[in-house]
């Protein structure tokens, strides 16, 4: 036992020396100072950075894609994300490192990309010509992946707001209950959806910058047939109305509009691109590329705003804008734009906010959802209101008391299913509509017996029978109530808070 344990120590000893030996042998001052030496540490550093990040990348990864993180088998294309993003990731940490002064045009930039020169055609990308063989390609490797779970071809929602805080925070706030609403469209109808709130191509500011999102979602979406683009001053307001999709088979462009207005008229309001669908096609990569030259910030972007004020009947002076450019092209360009865009004028897949807000509670009071037209409008879109910018001027104050009103009768469609209702349009405040049930699925009580409403019940208790009425019964409860009267006070109450 004593021997053993003097044996190991004298081991001890002896690689201890062996090891002091090693290191005296070894001048690391000496060798660093070789050029071999210099790029050595250097090498060294990279790579300690690289597997420093890499670490992170991990750490992150884990954190965000929740337990089993990198390790569980997620959906296929979750897993392709994660590994292009390690992959990208590691490239980028190395460049970063191997550029000694990083360059001030540069270094916010991960790929070198060639400089627009303004006296050529703006282009959003390299040209793709055969876009839709490209896709059926993706589509043939991977079976399903163009389908949503119903069968359907598969519809993107995209919309976004701008990347830094609104001057004003109302319309931050506002930002935030569109985009609630849009999630519960899509939420309810199968859509996939997609916000944005980066700046893909500096020159493509503004209304221009939808020209590079649409393609980057066309390009690296190759499963989704089309993608609905919405402004974010627009709002769903019926949670119910689908659009007749197989009205478009031949079209490749679905945006609202008046025939008389556009094509006889040639207005510049002929159609409002608040709210479109678009296929993702080669045609319209092509439309897309016909549309970019009017928008690069600056003198192009004046001169060609000139131009459509000319050519387009009451078109203020002002840049070009998308909206007049797509008119433009449908008037005046290829005959292929026209013969592939479908102007809808059946339902309000647009719907001017001053024709459509104040008919809300009449509507509520006769209609219901499922119309999507005037009897109740598909999508209010708030034109013309500034949310973002800072100056409470009565044209702003009330459109932010209308985006209210809107959002609240949206969010009673929702809301029904929960059993709770805005008491007034203008109000923050929910009521209950029913008592609470025991049996929530209503699967042990004969569903029939119990969606009988009792006229007695109406008068002592409104709310609880509210969602069964006929519109004769509204009617009665209406008036007994004076509901308007009371949505008055609480509309006043609430936004002058
Ligand atoms: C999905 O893609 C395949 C292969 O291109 C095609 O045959 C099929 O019609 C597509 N389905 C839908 C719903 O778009």
């Amino acid at each position: 036992m004593l021997r053993q344990i003097q044996e190991s120590a004298m081991l001890r000893q002896l690689s201890q020396d062996q090891m002091k030996a090693a290191l005296h042998s070894y001048h690391p001052s000496r060798y660093l100072a070789t050029p071999k030496g210099r790029k050595m540490v250097k090498t060294l550093n990279t790579f300690k950075i690289t597997i420093l990040c890499g670490f992170i990348t991990l750490l992150v990864l884990r954190g965000t894609l929740g337990p089993g993180g990198m390790f569980s088998s997620g959906a296929p294309q979750v897993t392709d994300l994660r590994e292009q993003i390690i992959k990208s990731q590691r490239a980028r940490v190395l460049a970063q490192v191997d550029e000694a002064i990083p360059d001030e045009t540069t270094a916010s930039k991960f790929v070198e990309e060639d400089e627009w020169d303004p006296s050529t055609p703006y282009k959003l990308g390299p040209k793709i010509t055969d876009w839709d063989s490209q896709r059926e390609a993706w589509n043939a490797l991977n079976p399903g992946m163009n389908r949503t779970v119903d069968g359907k071809p598969k519809t993107l929602l995209v919309s976004g707001s701008q990347p830094g805080p609104c001057a004003n925070p109302l319309g931050d706030f506002y930002h935030l209950k569109f985009l609630k609403n849009r999630i519960d469209y899509a939420r309810l109808h199968g859509l996939e959806f997609f916000y944005n709130m980066a700046t893909f191509e500096k020159e493509m500011s503004s209304f221009w910058a939808k020209l590079p999102l649409l393609r980057k979602m066309m390009l690296n979406h190759p499963g989704v047939e089309w993608i609905w683009w919405m402004d974010s001053d627009a709002i769903f307001t019926d949670m119910t109305f689908e659009m007749p999709m197989e009205k478009y088979a031949k079209s490749n462009l679905v945006v609202h509009g008046f025939h008389n207005l556009l094509f006889e008229q040639h207005r510049w309001i002929g159609l409002n691109t608040g709210s479109f669908l678009i296929r993702n096609c080669q045609w319209s990569l092509d439309l897309l590329d016909a549309l970019a030259p009017f928008g690069p910030e600056g003198i192009t972007r004046v001169e060609a705003g000139k131009l459509l004020t000319a050519k387009l009947v009451e078109r203020p002076v002002f840049e070009a804008d998308d909206q007049s450019a797509l008119v433009y092209l449908i008037l005046y360009g290829d005959p292929t734009w026209k013969a592939k865009t479908h102007i809808e004028w059946e339902f309000l897949l647009h719907g001017y906010w001053k024709y459509v807000v104040y008919n809300y509670e009449e509507l509520m009071a006769k209609n219901h959802p499922g119309f999507g037209d005037e009897r109740w409008p598909f999508v209010t879109h708030f034109v013309g209101c500034k949310p973002c910018k800072l100056g409470a001027t009565p044209e702003n104050d009330e459109c932010f008391k209308q985006m209210e009103r809107a959002f609240n009768f949206a969010d009673n469609q929702v809301l029904e299913k929960y059993g709770y209702t805005h008491a007034a349009l203008g109000s923050f405040k929910t009521q209950k509509i029913r008592r609470d049930s025991a049996d929530p699925l209503g699967l042990k009580q004969d569903a029939s017996s119990a969606r009988r409403i009792d006229k007695q019940t109406i008068k002592s208790d409104p709310f609880t029978a509210k969602l069964e009425l006929t519109e004769q019964d509204t009617e009665e409860v209406t008036s007994q109530l004076d509901i308007t009267q009371e949505r008055q006070r609480l509309n006043n109450l609430d936004l002058s808070e």
